[in-house]
């Protein structure tokens, strides 16, 4: 088992550790002295280890129910919310008690806001069943729901009291999901650590599942240093956005719909490094992108997808913010005009 400590306003462990969902019960009853929990999930990570999550929590002396949802970023809405709210509610789940958020980015940024406001705030635990979930949303305290003007609009800084991470759960996923998680990570290595981006590059996503608690360990690593120097989001923690405002504008382009967050990323990344990064490094960035299968670019006119960039949260003022990677591991942010981005794009 492997374990990291995340120093925030409210520490936490994030335990890393193949099989450890059938063990939750245990790590979960050594941060609370209640023995009340609910469980919320979606339908089919429900279907799949709801079952374990739920005996292992009543191994461990926890009255416990699971609420399920149907799976996808469209029940990350406000009536879902109320249907979550509204179970806790009936569960008599009280401010010491504990909430459980079992499966993807989905179920934990919902989840979480659920803990952040019902009652004012009660603990939760992030048991991410997404490679995305395990080495990005569910470490750092973002919670959030969608509404009509915009994803993530609605939310709240939560941090988790406990992340339990177990990649064996990752085997079940779809290849395009997991391939969906590697964006991200390739991104970590980018933006921080070089001989990390060099074991990334030495496998693909066949091969991919050799290496994945060293990959968690790693990113959740990185995550942990940047949310600890930039809890509330006012700085430094831009650096995760790498590819990021080029992928929000495609994922945006397509509507949300047939291109995901990882896709997005994946061509974000590695159409700001060919601009701006010395060939070899971009040749390097795309070859590993394509290990992992996924977009290295897109065929939309750059003038369709700038009108969107510009709706990025990261622009302030007529400003824009964008990371790039001039070396394998390291970053820089780059506050421009506006202008000056889409100048800088459409050459
Ligand atoms: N809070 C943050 O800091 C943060 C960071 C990045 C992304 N996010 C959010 O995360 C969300 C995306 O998360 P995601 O990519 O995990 O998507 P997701 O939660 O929708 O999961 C993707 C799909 O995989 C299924 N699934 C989950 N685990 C599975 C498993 N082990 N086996 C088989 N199927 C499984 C789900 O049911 C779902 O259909 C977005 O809403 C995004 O805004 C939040
Ligand atoms: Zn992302």
């Amino acid at each position: 088992m492997k374990s990291i400590n995340v120093k925030t306003s409210h520490p936490y462990e994030v335990i890393i550790e193949r099989g450890s969902i059938s063990k939750c019960g245990e790590y979960i009853s050594k941060i609370t002295s209640s023995r009340k929990a609910v469980v919320i999930t979606d339908d089919i990570v429900g279907g799949l280890y709801g079952d374990t999550v739920l005996s292992s929590l009543k191994n461990s002396g926890f009255e416990c129910t699971m609420f399920a949802f149907h799976n996808g970023e469209q029940s990350k809405c406000l009536s879902v919310f109320g249907e979550i709210t509204d179970y806790l509610c009936k569960a008599g789940i009280t401010r010491s008690d504990i909430i459980i958020a079992l499966g993807g980015g989905v179920v934990g940024d919902i989840t979480g806001f659920a803990a952040a406001t019902y009652l004012r705030g009660v603990d939760f635990v992030q048991i991410p069943t997404t490679l995305l979930s395990q080495v990005d949303s569910s470490v750092g305290g973002k919670t959030a729901i969608d509404i009509t003007g915009g994803k993530n609009l609605v939310g709240a800084f939560k941090q988790p009291a406990l992340v339990i991470c177990d990649s064996d759960t990752l085997k079940s996923l779809p290849a395009e999901t997991l391939a969906d998680g590697m964006a991200e990570v390739i991104k970590y290595g980018m933006i921080k650590n070089g001989s990390f981006f060099e074991l990334l590059e030495s496998h693909d996503l066949d091969s991919v599942d050799e290496i994945m608690d060293e990959i968690v360990y790693t990113c959740v690593d990185i995550k942990r240093e940047v949310v600890e120097h930039d809890e509330f989001d006012r700085g430094e923690r831009m650096i995760l956005n790498f590819g990021h405002t080029l992928g929000h504008a495609l994922e945006a382009w397509h509507n949300y719909t047939d291109y995901t967050h990882g896709m997005g990323v994946a061509a974000g990344m590695c159409m700001i490094t060919d601009r701006l990064a010395p060939a070899d490094i971009s040749e390097r960035l795309r070859k590993c992108v394509e290990s992992y299968r996924l977009p290295t670019g897109t065929d939309i006119p750059m003038k369709e997808l700038l009108p969107f960039c510009s709706k990025d949260k990261k622009r302030e003022y007529g400003e824009i913010s964008y990371i790039v990677c001039k070396t394998i591991g390291k970053a820089d942010i780059v506050k421009v005009a506006v202008e000056e981005f889409s100048r800088l794009m459409e050459g």
